[in-house]
């Protein structure tokens, strides 16, 4: 029986959503899974006794967020009997290819420990730069629940399956890590307006405890990582995400109906790749259906 530690970071709920897929299809198949949140801090437990180790993260300007590859330096001083294997799991809004080199920090910085084994990319609705449908929600949902049972599969059996790496990686990814340094100094200018009931969600949710609340006045410190958790669960929509404001995306989506009457929106944004993401996970299906 196969032990298996996934460790994750979600900002507004989509990463944790796969996760908890992964980890009931592995137990149905009969694995012991544990699921480490990276907020809570390092990990305690002997990382020896585990047979897989994932790690799972949002996509952020495609690379892992800070919050993650901090999580990841803290592993660099576990002493493992032998190379531990690795899984990654990631999800984001679009499926472009570029996506894939969102792992290269990750890589880097636990590559003496660990032996990278599998790795997957589901898509799921985007956080910030606009509103995915529901009806996109639910079908990317749908799509990652039948594909996971067979992911899952694949790193019990220790089937090998990780996605192609550009050549440039190593710069592009270091190009686009601005972000964690964008969304400190972003995050500074966040506010709060009139519509706020002080329910103090925000300030309570946060994974860097970033917002505190002063005599009624909600200050947002220089630890944002731009996860969105504030401005996503808000009940009144009424924080203001800096300089990023016409991307914000408010309210948990419905991945539960597909609704006929629903308007599509955003048709031809990234038409080609989408297709071509949902053309290979149902092959990927119905192959496994044929075995
Ligand atoms: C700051 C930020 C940057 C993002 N960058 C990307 C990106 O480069 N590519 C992408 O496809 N999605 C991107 N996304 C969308 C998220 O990866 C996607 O919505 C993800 O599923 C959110 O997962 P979570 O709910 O677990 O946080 C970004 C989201 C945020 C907040």
């Amino acid at each position: 029986m196969s032990n298996i530690l996934i460790c994750y970071f979600s900002g507004t709920g989509n990463t944790k959503k796969v996760v908890k897929e992964f980890a009931k299809n592995m137990q149905n198949f009969g694995a012991t899974v544990t699921l480490h949140n990276i907020e809570d801090g390092e990990i305690k437990q002997d990382l020896n006794n585990f047979d897989h180790i994932g790690i799972a993260y949002p996509i952020h300007a495609f690379n892992a967020p800070e919050i993650v590859l901090d999580f990841a330096k803290t592993l660099k001083k576990c002493k493992f009997k032998s190379k531990k294997p690795l899984f990654i799991i990631k999800t984001s809004g679009e499926p472009l290819v570029l996506n894939n080199i969102s792992s290269t920090k990750l890589r880097s910085i636990l590559k003496k420990n660990f032996v990278l084994t599998n790795e997957y990319h589901y898509c799921m609705p985007y956080n910030i730069i606009f509103r995915h449908t529901n009806n996109m929600a639910y079908k990317m949902w749908n799509t990652a629940q039948n594909v996971i049972p067979i992911d899952c599969q694949e790193i019990l059996q220790d089937k090998i399956d990780k996605l192609s790496y550009f050549p440039c990686r190593h710069f592009l990814s270091w190009a686009f890590r601005i972000e964690h340094w964008g969304g400190k100094f972003n995050g500074k200018h966040y506010k709060v307006n009139e519509s706020c009931v002080k329910c103090t969600a925000c300030a309570k949710r946060c994974p860097t405890h970033n917002i505190t609340i002063e005599n009624g006045e909600f200050k947002f410190g220089k630890n944002c990582i731009m996860c969105m958790r504030c401005s996503f669960c808000c009940p009144t929509n009424a924080i203001k995400i800096g300089f990023f404001n016409k991307w914000k995306v408010n309210g948990q989506y419905n991945f539960d109906a597909f609704n006929e009457s629903e308007t599509q929106t955003h048709k031809k944004y990234c038409k080609k790749a989408y297709k071509k993401y949902f053309k290979k996970m149902e092959t990927k299906i119905s192959q496994n259906m044929q075995k």
